[in-house]
């Protein structure tokens, strides 16, 4: 079935890739190995049996969206909020360094105190301490001139998940003033500018059906996006879809699967959300084709405080305890940490 499979997901149309995620939703045990064993070789080729480590920074929990699911929308206010200085950014770094990082992803909300000289000063100062590690942004809706001067001041990568590329669910995600529209042509717009581009969407977030999901794929596949990062919808209780139930991991892996069989050198990571709605989530991933994980290197002061959603793990371990933890799990399910800049295959300098 894994040729099938493949076949589909590179060619097959919207009614093909829709019933071939219906019939994945519904597979037994058997099939799953298949399809996870068929994603695990996919990789291999280009990446073997190493897992990315890619130091996560969250430098601000303040935004000025006010997107339906997530715990730090403008809107909440019971969010308790913190911005981090360039100081303060750059000493996160530098423990990540000594811990054996090479690349960094400096994450946020969309918050206008960082203007675009304040993101340049910060990643030109990150590149200047450490010139041999990657810089990746995600910041959000930017123009494509914002954009370019990150780019120009040294960020190599870019992360801006497009959460769902179905209008209809989009507006039903998102307030009226954000587009999908817009989302698209920011991340084409990085693309064009040079930077390694991720994308990438929830896993039964509400509203999404197997059409939603066929449509997901088609634009993922016309993006030819350099990274994609799923991982389940996990409701927050300061958000109208609290009390919602938190999905299992076992669709998010099926699909981690058939993604890797569509973009076979994509750089997929298993996140901290697959690992919040099961302990062995992150590995699990990595055998159904994953091959990257951001451990948190944010200060543990303000960690509680960048709840996406509820149950968030790693919140109140030190940088080095999570590293420990996550290497010694990923050696022991088989894979091989990998400290590198981890570039993707085609763009390996
Ligand atoms: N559950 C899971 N993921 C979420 N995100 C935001 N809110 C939630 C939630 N409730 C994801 C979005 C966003 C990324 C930074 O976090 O996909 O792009
Ligand atoms: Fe963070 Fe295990 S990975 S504590």
């Amino acid at each position: 079935h894994a040729a099938e499979c493949t076949d589909i997901v590179r060619h097959g149309d919207k009614p093909a890739l829709a019933a071939l995620i219906a019939k994945a939703r519904l597979a037994g045990e058997t099939e799953r190995a298949a399809l996870f064993n068929a994603a695990d070789a996919a990789r291999r080729p280009y990446y073997g049996k190493n897992v990315y480590f890619r130091g996560l920074i969250e430098f601000t929990s303040y935004c000025k969206n006010d997107c339906y699911y997530c715990g730090i929308r403008a809107g909440n206010r019971n969010a308790r909020h913190y911005r981090l200085t360039a100081e303060e950014i750059w000493a996160c770094a530098a423990k990540g360094y000594a811990l054996g990082f090479r690349t960094f992803v400096l994450q946020g909300g969309e918050d206008p105190w960082y203007t675009d000289a304040r993101i340049c000063e910060i990643v030109s100062g990150l590149k200047e301490r450490h010139a041999d590690c990657a810089v990746t942004l995600s910041i959000g809706e930017k123009s494509f001139e914002s954009y370019k001067r990150y780019y120009d001041a040294g960020a190599d990568r870019f992360l801006l998940r497009h959460e769902t590329a179905n209008d209809a669910h989009y507006r039903l995600l998102h307030p009226p003033e954000l587009s999908l529209a817009h989302r698209k042509q920011c991340l084409y717009d990085l693309r064009a500018i040079g930077y390694q581009v991720g994308a990438g969407f929830m896993v039964e977030s509400p509203g999404q059906t197997d059409e939603t999901l066929a449509e997901d794929f088609l634009f993922l596949r016309e993006l030819q996006p350099h990274m994609v990062g799923i991982g389940p919808f996990v409701p927050h209780h300061d958000t109208r879809y609290a009390g919602l139930p938190t999905p299992t991991a076992d669709f998010t892996l099926v699909l981690l699967s058939l993604l890797r069989l569509m973009l076979p050198k994509v750089l997929l990571p298993a996140t901290t959300a697959l690992g919040t709605v099961d302990p062995l989530g992150r590995e699990k991933g990595l055998r159904a084709g994953a091959n990257v994980v951001m451990p948190n290197l944010s200060p543990v002061t303000h960690r509680k405080d960048y709840m996406l959603y509820d149950n968030k793990i790693c919140t109140g371990e030190e940088a080095a305890e999570c590293l420990q933890c996550l290497s010694r799990r990923i050696a022991s399910a088989g894979f091989i940490p990998d400290f590198g800049r981890g570039d993707h295959a085609d763009r390996v300098e």
